[in-house]
């Protein structure tokens, strides 16, 4: 019964006892008043002391929160241990239930203390913690449930391995942290303590343990072959919300209502995005633009990586490369053509004193204080830094001021989102002393490549004034090189936060390896040894705010690479440095069905053609083919790859352009999606089990998923492949690129000769699509196209879908916004519901597939009220 990785993890000076003879707690004191219950927890006996100090007195808090949500706590009497702030992540309301109506039933062992929680109705044991003892310790606190034989575990991200979790010997360790070339079975960038356990036809729910502080969850198997999962924390109390489902959407839903509903991207989100670093200059980056216009490829968004800043300072220009006023160029040239800009906002604040970032952060005391009082320092990439405190109370106020005044439209460069990177946080700093040579590297502006990999030279740049020229300035960078003393180490005498004595399996090594201190007091008193993997989230949510204040009822785009549960509320979210891998391109699906599935974050995708290492060009084709049909659609890779940006292949020009045109046309329907999900927490993308939860073939599907509920995406997976074999659940699907009926048997399909533009798509039988007639390059252009509707009969020869129309832009559209609603019978199809927005454009045709050849209607529907179309049978 011990935790048993973290034994193997650990050590220094072995272990005389392990978890199984800590003593456990006794319940007294149980108040049941049918909508709460609380109790009492006395440690039974003495202490065992296994990591740190027991506490020998615990509450039980029991919520009936609605019929769905069952909340479960167990926290020290002394309210003395960390508890995740809640103006950091709002907690869900109580609706306080009677416990007779609710769909999940509590009950406890009083001694030694244990707690299952049951599925009313059919008794179904969900969770259950009798097979090993409570430990709540100072820094240490274990509890174990059993599972099923054979579970199948969703969730835990973040990570790179398979959706369905192993059974044996697997670790999910949580410690957000910078992780380059993304490696299995490690922590990463973000923590989501939720999982989705499904069993098939008794359905799913999710466990959603609210704690933010380094752990281990270890899914195992015992000698005598009992399954569990078991959580492993070096502190924080057990917060457990429990969901009831029973559709694996259906626990979507209630997870979204625990943690925020995500956040409604605009519609150009949508768009095609490009980025690198190594876009060394502004004439570059222009010419990366037009190069795209010249292959006929719409691109949407450039990004600005940190080339553009001066010494690496944030809210900079280097003045040679990326001067403003050239800046202000490229970005109201870009607005001019109805494409976006989005720039790179890093946390770590250069120390400089003649960098004003700094200086006026400074008087307004927001960055992190090592304990001696003096500013924390670390490294980053403009050498020695410090990080903003994001909840010191006048850090919003200096991050928005910050923002305001590099980002105003009238002065400054009028971005359209902002890109948080780094906020693990990374310090570039491996351990307490940091390696002065590694610093001097730092902090300098790139020198120029002496052999620019250009296509376009000599040429002007379509599009662009005259003087934006293709060919690089050749004016060196400011070179300068710089020291750091790093922070100082005290650590408290009741907690040992440099190394605690249960030592987690952060792959970076101890808690404060290449990251800030976990001793550093936040503003208001509270650890980064707690607070560590809440940084990101504090990031995006100070970031967030001020991009609202400096552009009141516009929505936000913030894209993060840390996250904790919550940050689809908050921001979009790639999934970091990966490799340009066939394993990390199939990986990513992966990480798609985690994020957009599980964890409430669906604008999410990963740097399509890979990160780092050499995209080649059938894999970038088939990559760009299966981005497209993820909500986020980004081309980024590291300035030692090679530029990878589609036109630079002939195939994978033609397989942009294929992809991009069909994701163009079906934009609205995510843009739907989207509207569902920033409503309900339905999904924006799903596993295959979700819509066929009782089809136990797709339950450990993770090289398909659906795009919005309708389009089945089955991408070639094999290296170099041209067959692709994949599942086709029992029930009728249209093939989305020829229209034709497949039945699908619940068996898998070979399909040969895939070309290396082409992706195998399905649409599902008993959907209503909405199309735009015709694609566009940009995703304004495409809001004047009229609609196509696709209706795919079901197997009951009906169908339903939808389509949220609203100016694509607005936070609150107030009534301006048409949620339509088709339904299909098998002769008519109904369009009915809201009509609010006002719009030109029109259902120009309805097509209705089927067994025979499409059969379509044009016409001229105007989407301001309900229609109907009625095909004769
Ligand atoms: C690390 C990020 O993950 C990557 O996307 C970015 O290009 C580099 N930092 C440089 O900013």
């Amino acid at each position: 019964m011990r935790p048993l990785f973290a034994l193997a993890a650990f050590v220094a000076g072995a272990l005389s006892v392990s978890v199984e003879d800590c003593p456990g707690y006794t319940a007294s004191n149980i108040v049941d008043a049918d909508s709460t219950l609380t109790a009492d927890l006395t440690l039974s006996s003495d202490a065992c002391n296994i990591y740190g100090t027991d506490l020998p007195g615990l509450k039980l808090l029991v919520e009936y929160q609605t019929d769905t949500r069952l909340h479960v706590k167990i926290y020290d009497a002394g309210l003395d241990v960390y508890q995740v702030q809640e103006h950091i992540l709002p907690r869900p309301s109580n609706q306080n239930v009677s416990s007779s109506v609710a769909a999940l039933q509590f009950s406890l062992i009083e001694e030694p203390f244990s707690f299952s929680i049951t599925r009313s109705g059919s008794g179904e044991v969900l969770f259950n913690t009798n097979s090993s003892q409570l430990v709540f310790e100072s820094q240490f606190v274990h509890l174990r449930t059993q599972l099923p034989k054979d579970p199948n575990i969703y969730g835990l991200g973040e990570h790179s391995d398979s959706f369905r979790l192993p059974t044996e010997k697997y670790q999910r360790t949580f410690w957000n942290s910078e992780s380059p070339f993304i490696p299995r079975h490690s922590n990463l960038y973000g923590t989501h303590p939720i999982y989705l356990d499904h069993r098939g036809a008794s359905g799913s729910h999710g466990v959603f343990l609210l704690n933010a502080n380094g752990m281990d969850i270890n899914i195992d198997q015992t000698d005598s072959g009992d399954q569990f999962l078991e959580y492993n924390i070096i502190g924080g109390v057990l917060d457990f919300y429990f969901l009831a489902g029973p559709s694996p959407s259906d626990v979507s839903r209630q997870y979204a209502e625990v943690v925020g509903l995500p956040a409604m991207m605009s519609y150009w989100t949508f768009g095609f995005h490009q980025c690198k670093y190594g876009y060394w200059d502004v004439n570059y980056a222009a010419e990366v633009v037009a190069n795209y216009s010249t292959a006929n490829i719409p691109l949407e968004t450039l990004w600005g990586d940190i080339d553009y800043m001066n010494l690496r300072q944030v809210f900079t220009t280097d003045p040679e490369r990326f001067p403003l006023h050239k800046m202000r160029e490229l970005v109201d040239t870009l607005h001019s053509r109805g494409q976006r800009y989005v720039m790179m906002l890093d946390p770590g604040i250069h120390r400089a004193d003649n960098y004003s970032t700094f200086t006026r952060g400074e008087e307004k005391g927001v960055f992190l204080k090592a304990d001696d009082g003096s500013d924390y320092r670390g490294v980053q990439w403009a050498g020695e830094v410090v990080w903003p405190d994001w909840i010191a109370p006048n850090t919003q106020d200096w991050w928005t001021n910050e923002i305001s005044l590099f980002f105003d439209p009238e002065t400054g460069i009028d971005i359209d989102g902002a890109w948080n990177d780094m906020n693990e946080a990374s310090n570039f700093c491996p351990n307490i002393t940091c390696d002065p040579a590694l610093v001097a590297r730092l902090g300098n502006n790139p020198p120029q490549p002496t052999n620019p990999p250009r296509n376009n030279t000599g040429r002007p740049i379509p599009g662009f004034p005259d003087d934006f020229q293709p060919e690089p300035s050749t004016q060196p960078g400011n070179l300068r090189s710089r020291q750091t003393t790093g922070g100082q180490m005290k650590g408290l005498p009741d907690r040992d936060l440099f190394n605690p004595k249960y030592r987690i399996n952060n792959h970076k090594g101890e808690l404060s390896d290449s990251t800030l201190y976990a001793n550093i007091t936040n503003a208001d008193g509270t650890y980064q040894y707690d607070t560590h993997n809440l940084y990101g989230l504090t990031m995006i949510t100070t970031t967030r705010n001020s991009l609202l204040s400096r552009r009141p009822n516009k929505r936000p785009f913030v894209l993060t690479r840390s996250s904790f549960a919550g940050a689809g509320s908050r921001a979009a979210h790639w999934f970091g440095d990966n490799n340009s891998t066939w394993s990390d391109y199939r990986v990513s699906i992966a990480q798609l069905l985690g994020f957009a599935g599980v964890h409430q974050v669906p604008m999410a995708g990963s740097d399509v053609c890979g990160f780092n290492g050499v995209a080649d060009e059938r894999m970038c084709a088939r990559w760009t083919l299966l981005g497209a049909f993820m909500p986020f659609f980004r081309n980024h890779a590291d300035i030692s790859a090679p530029p990878q940006e589609f036109y630079l292949w002939d195939l994978v020009a033609r397989a942009a352009r294929k992809a991009i045109d069909a994701r163009y046309r079906l934009l609205d329907y995510a843009y739907t999606g989207m509207y569902r999900a920033s409503t309900t927490g339905e999904p924006l993308a799903y596993p295959v089990f979700f819509l066929y939860p009782e089809d136990e073939e797709t339950f450990g599907i993770d090289t398909q998923f659906f795009y919005g509920d309708a389009i089945l995406v089955s991408p070639v997976t094999e290296d170099y492949a041209e067959s692709v074999t994949y599942y086709l659940p029992d029930d009728i699907f249209y093939d989305f690129w020829t229209l034709e009926t497949v039945r699908g048997k619940g068996e898998t399909v070979t399909r040969d000769n895939v070309g290396w533009t082409d992706i195998p798509v399905h649409i599902r039988g008993g959907t209503v699509v909405p199309l735009r007639t015709e694609s566009a390059n940009t995703t304004t252009a495409l809001r004047e196209k009229n609609f196509q509707i696709v209706v795919a009969p079901g197997l009951d020869g009906k169908a339903k879908g939808s389509l949220y129309l609203d100016d694509g832009d607005s936070l609150d559209v107030g009534d301006a916004k048409s949620d339509i609603s088709f339904t299909w019978d098998g002769t008519t199809l109904k369009a009915d519901g809201t009509f609010g927005y006002s719009t030109d454009v029109v259902v120009e045709s309805v097509m209705v597939l089927g067994d025979e050849e499409p059969v379509t209607r044009n016409g001229s529907w105007p989407l301001d009220g309900p229609f109907e179309v009625t095909f004769q049978s």
